[in-house]
């Protein structure tokens, strides 16, 4: 068993990120059977790449994050309607060098019953606009210098394309760093046959925006 400082430094020492991953085993941070829960090793990866001093997920749901942070020695902040804290509205903190933002995919997994919620937006136009407004108060939170990624995929209604990963890399042309292909892995909506020609969504995209140094 490792001690608290060498498994941070062994965490921190992984290759950096490249425009595709894929990660089979999401690993042991955070609940894994919360819905809609992300792999550790993408946080690792984006933590090791940028190395922030301190991290913001303002919707950190099964506390994924949080226990990578934990595990990396890196301050942590984290805030989900689930525990109280409406993540557009209310304080939570500034001057972030990294915030990683998962947001509910529209409404392809139901998060709570509270008209706040993300995924409770209804219509896409409704879900979109509260995007953008997510995307500039989080934008505005960010120290000099830093990133803000948002894991983000696109869905199926009705046998209608939802590029949702196209409306968040369209939120911020000026600052737009990067966008990374995340192959995604065990993903039973694909069983879902919409009929005629079928094409299976499997992957996710985590853009990064930049905040210009000072
Ligand atoms: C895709 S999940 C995040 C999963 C997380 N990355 C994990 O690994 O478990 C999206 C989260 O957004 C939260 N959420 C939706 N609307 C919110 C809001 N207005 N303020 C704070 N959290 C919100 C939901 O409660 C849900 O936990």
């Amino acid at each position: 068993m490792r001690d608290a400082k060498a498994l941070a430094e062994y965490l921190r020492q992984r290759a950096p990120l490249t425009s595709v991953v894929s990660y089979p085993g999401r690993g042991p941070w955070g609940n894994n059977r919360y819905p809609g829960n992300c792999s550790g090793y993408m946080l690792i990866d984006l933590c090791a790449t940028f190395r922030p001093g301190h991290v913001l997920d303002p919707m950190e749901g099964g506390g994924t994050s949080r226990e990578v942070c934990a595990d990396m020695g890196i301050l942590y902040s984290g805030f989900d309607l689930h525990s109280g804290t409406d993540s557009l509205r209310d304080p939570i903190g500034e001057n972030y060098d990294l915030i990683f933002w998962h947001p509910p995919y529209h409404d392809m997994k139901l998060y709570s019953e509270d008209p706040r919620d993300l995924s409770r937006a209804g219509s896409l136009p409704a879900f979109t606009a509260l995007l953008r407004a997510g995307y500039w108060r989080f934008f505005e939170l960010l120290a000099p210098g830093g990133r803000l990624a948002v894991l983000m995929g696109d869905l199926r209604r009705g046998g209608r394309y939802e590029p949702l990963t196209v409306d968040v890399a369209r939120l911020d042309r000026q600052h737009i760093e990067g966008i990374i292909v995340k192959i995604q892995h065990n993903v039973s909506s694909n069983s879902t046959r919409y009929g005629g020609t079928f094409v299976p969504i499997l992957h996710e995209t985590l853009t990064i925006f930049r905040r210009p140094p000072a």
